[in-house]
């Protein structure tokens, strides 16, 4: 019989991507899907650090591992992805948790078989991070999640250094794939049926920018791209408009943005695109300038400000989300008053709320004046309840609207009725016959929720 896989995946759409890549890699080795990752003979646990719930929550997955690993000693769990670029983290796991057999980071997925093959077959363990980046890897196998639906990793890394985060030290520096790499990747997606890409990178409006790794596409607008192998010379906006062009791609989404970098070009994009969804996630962070700063965001909230009304301007109906940090070190209540300032006025149609945690070695570990737990804790709930007070009323405008919807299946909550997403990513409920998944079909809401809709097809 053959032997089986699952891949647990912690975090961002980035973590993803990344698993798709490492279950087309076990299925191009023979093992098949398994749906309950502790009955797999294989089992990927690719890992996210961002705050310190996910690493909580890795730890106790992993320690449900070690049961079935002394019933099956056959078995083989293997550990990736950001937390495991820490030291830390590898040493906690030499210590405590005997049941790993391989472990690897985020620079190294590409020889993820070569170092699997090795513990299998030689029954050895293996610890094989490394700390630097290379030009991402191309022609990767994939197991996509969905057919009609896909991620495509257009950069890796982040150069950014907001003083909270630690993914400028997990994924390392920033990294631009090759125009022609990306625009054929998404031409083969478009072959196969696929309608809706969603373009990733940590920081996609620097797309092409950054020189720091050697061979790696970059280009600067007077002297072309550095590669001396006739790439084509495109910024994101650039990349966005060739995309437009690809028959049968219906949807371009794209994440993340930094407000920093987001320029006309790209806002021009939302005007004249054809394709291009009308939404944006914009992560602000903070309403407050003096937090920003000390965040090390490189924009105040004038500059935010500008960059909505501007996108506005450009496509009035544009759906805006965000990221928002409460309680980082040294916030005032009047600091979190202009977050709550700010988000009266965007009116985001959703927005990510996280309490502030600290990540070892990132500057804001060293503040002094951390916030008490209680206080972060009030703060988020006031800011949740208004947030939730204006996602009520945006969602209330989709009443007896007809959207455009991309069937993704069966609802997870009722079999018999399907479930789609809108343009501006909001998910639909609504009967239909299977045959839908995969289309885009046009759907009039009837019951317009908070966070979902309900609607009849047309
Ligand atoms: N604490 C809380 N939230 C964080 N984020 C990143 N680092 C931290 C941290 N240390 C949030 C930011 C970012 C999102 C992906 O995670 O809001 O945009
Ligand atoms: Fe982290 Fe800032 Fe880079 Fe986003 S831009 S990944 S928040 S350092």
């Amino acid at each position: 019989m053959a032997k089986t896989y699952n891949v647990v995946t912690f975090g961002c759409q980035m973590n993803e991507r990344d698993s798709e890549t490492l279950a087309g890699m076990l299925e191009e080795m023979g093992y098949v899907y398994e749906d309950n990752f502790k009955e797999a003979d294989v089992c990927i646990l690719n890992t996210c650090s961002v705050r310190e719930n996910a690493d909580k929550h890795f730890f106790g997955v992993l320690g449900q591992l070690k049961n079935p690993h002394e019933q099956n000693p056959g078995r083989i769990t293997c550990v990736c992805g950001c937390m495991m670029q820490q030291q830390h983290i590898i040493d906690t796991l030499k210590a405590k948790y005997s049941w790993v057999d391989l472990v690897f980071g985020t620079h190294n997925i590409q020889n993820f078989p070569e170092l699997f093959k090795n513990v299998r077959d030689e029954k050895k363990k293996l610890v094989e991070v490394w700390s630097d980046a290379e030009a991402i890897a191309e022609g990767l196998p994939a197991k996509r999640n969905y057919d009609f639906k896909a991620y495509v990793s257009i950069m890796q890394g982040c150069n950014n250094f907001c003083t909270y985060c630690i993914v400028p030290y997990t994924r390392g520096r920033e990294r631009s794939r090759r125009p022609e790499d990306i625009l054929e990747e998404i031409r083969c997606l478009a072959k196969s049926g696929c309608k809706e890409i969603c373009l990733l990178g940590q920081n996609v409006n620097s797309y092409g920018r950054a020189k720091s790794v050697p061979g790696t596409y970059h280009y600067d607008d007077e002297k072309g791209s550095v590669l001396d192998d006739g790439s084509l010379n495109l910024d994101f906006a650039g990349l966005i408009r060739e995309i437009d062009k690809i028959e049968g791609i219906e949807r371009i989404r794209f994440m993340t943005s930094h407000p920093k970098d987001i320029s006309d070009e790209l806002i021009a994009c939302f005007r004249d695109c054809k394709h291009l969804c009308h939404m944006i996630h914009l992560p602000v962070q903070s309403g407050s300038d003096v937090v920003l700063k000390k965040m090390n965001r490189h924009y105040d909230r004038a500059w935010y400000f500008d960059k909505i009304d501007r996108l506005r301007a450009a496509c009035p109906d544009i759906a805006i989300s965000t990221d928002i940090i409460v309680g980082f070190p040294g916030e005032t209540e009047e600091d979190f008053q202009g977050t709550l300032d700010l988000v009266e006025k965007v009116r985001y149609d959703s927005a990510f709320t996280f309490i502030y945690s600290v990540r070892k070695d990132t500057p804001a570990e060293k503040y002094e004046d951390q916030i008490p737990e209680e206080l972060k804790h009030e703060r988020f709930n006031r800011l949740l309840k208004l947030i939730h007070e204006i996602q009520e009323e945006k969602s209330k405008q989709y009443q007896d609207k007809v959207l455009k919807v991309l069937v993704e299946g069966p609802s997870k909550t009722n079999e018999e009725v399907l479930t789609g997403r809108t343009e501006s990513n909001m998910t639909v409920d609504f009967t239909g016959d299977p045959d839908l998944i995969g289309k885009i079909v046009d759907v009039k809401i009837v019951k317009a929720q908070t966070f979902s809709l309900y609607g009849e097809l047309i």
